[in-house]
């Protein structure tokens, strides 16, 4: 039986300390008007001593394990994505697989920048719905405080540390993602790097004296790109899943400037209670961005179940992926329907809906499948004339 990967559990990690705008002003030659005016951000959490891209987690996967019931024997696979592993060796993954006692399960890092969040999702579905394995977490998790020039206003005042982590589960209904897309266009992979400290300039004086270990941005070549991408990944996205536009419920972007989302926002005509924006009070946490507004749009209740969600991500490579997803925590046959807290009509319709909105997706992936069985061999004829 085809298995699909719904997400049950998710949880958030970040630093208890905050650093506003106003303790920027006392940092570099900066003010909180143009950070707010350029990026929207307003703070970001920074971690304290002891605290690291492990650290943070692990607690975000022992809080998402929680929520879905799951003990870490149980996890098959463990995905981190981040640009600020604890160590370049040993991957981190490994060392949060340990201390979470994740026993069986085995653990990547993954790294594509910003996006790297929507890579591991899509991932940790295409695992599951192999057959492979029943229990994935994904992470997205970032300590970039600890990569960014401190002297250097135009990147310092961006970027924040945090973590979020989803648990994706093997079910027999179908759920999760409905369509994805996931690309990399390297011509522009200088726009967002750290010169030093990889195989091509090791860590050492020259790179110390440079101050080439830092990430260095040429911020206007990947606002363009950004603003391009989202639009038409979120297009292709859900012009692939064969809903509706009205059936979008929420747009979770990657939040890395509030003028980014409101131009992609204007781009694609969606209104704005329609797009999850928090990169107020994080800043840019890159692969931790889109699990960290996923954690709040729960907490804010702007998800519910049965609703459908789009996550986009950009970023470094330059990288980008989009997905459409089905948010359905639990399975339909679990207590959807609570009588008591809900009025009669709410609690008629949501069965009913489910059960059209299963029956839709049954028949789309039914479809999907054949199609795809139909059009390899004429993709592979097509491929072997065009080698000629
Ligand atoms: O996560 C994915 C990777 N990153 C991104 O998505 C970032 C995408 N890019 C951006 O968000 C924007 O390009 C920035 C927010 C980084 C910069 O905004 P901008 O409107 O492109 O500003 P700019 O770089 O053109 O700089 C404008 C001016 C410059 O001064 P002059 O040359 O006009 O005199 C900068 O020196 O603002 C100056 N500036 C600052 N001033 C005060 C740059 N940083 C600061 C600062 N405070 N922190």
């Amino acid at each position: 039986m085809k298995q699909y990967g719904r997400i049950t559990g998710w949880g958030k990690s970040v630093p208890a300390r905050i650093l506003t705008n106003f303790d920027l002003e006392q940092m570099v030659d900066t003010s909180d008007e143009w950070i707010v005016t350029r990026t929207g951000i307003r703070e970001r959490h920074i971690v304290g001593p002891g605290e690291t891209t492990a650290t943070m987690s692990l607690e975000a996967c022992q809080r998402t394990l929680k929520q879905a019931n799951v003990s870490p024997e149980d996890v098959d696979l463990i995905i981190i994505a981040t640009s600020t592993p604890d160590y370049l060796c040993p991957p981190v993954s490994s060392m949060v697989q340990h201390q979470l006692g994740a026993t069986r399960a085995s653990a990547f890092t993954l790294v594509a920048g910003c996006t790297g969040f929507v890579y591991g999702l899509v991932t940790a579905s295409q695992f599951i719905e192999s057959g492979m394995y029943e229990r994935v977490l994904v992470v997205g998790a970032e300590a970039l405080s600890r990569a960014v020039d401190w002297t250097d206003r135009a990147t310092c005042v961006l970027f924040g540390d945090g973590c979020g982590a989803v648990l994706v589960e093997a079910s027999d209904t179908p759920t999760g993602i409905l369509s994805c897309e996931l690309g990399s266009d390297g011509s522009d992979w200088d726009a967002l790097m750290a010169p030093g400290g990889g195989c091509v300039k090791p860590f050492g004086e020259e790179v110390l004296h440079n101050r080439e270990h830092y990430l260095r941005m040429d911020g206007k070549r990947i606002f363009k790109f950004a603003t391009r991408k989202m639009a038409e990944a979120v297009t292709n996205v859900v012009q692939a899943s064969g809903l509706f536009w009205d059936d979008i419920d929420l747009i979770i972007p990657h939040q890395a400037n509030a003028r980014i989302t409101d131009l992609a926002m204007r781009r694609l005509g969606v209104e704005p209670e329609k797009m999850m924006v928090n990169v107020d009070r994080y800043g840019n946490t890159s692969a931790a961005s889109i699990p960290l507004a996923l954690c709040d749009a729960l907490e804010e209740g702007r998800l519910q179940s049965g609703d459908h969600v789009v996550l986009v991500g950009f970023g470094a490579g330059l990288t980008w992926g989009a997905a459409v997803l089905h948010w359905q925590p639990e399975p339909e046959s679990e207590g959807l329907i609570n009588v008591e807290d809900s009025p009669l009509l709410a609690s008629l319709f949501k069965p009913v809906r489910n059960a059209v909105w299963n029956t839709q997706v049954a028949a789309r992936a039914r479809l999907q499948d054949m199609t795809i069985a139909a059009m390899t061999p004429i993709h592979r004829l097509q491929r072997r004339i065009m080698r000629k």
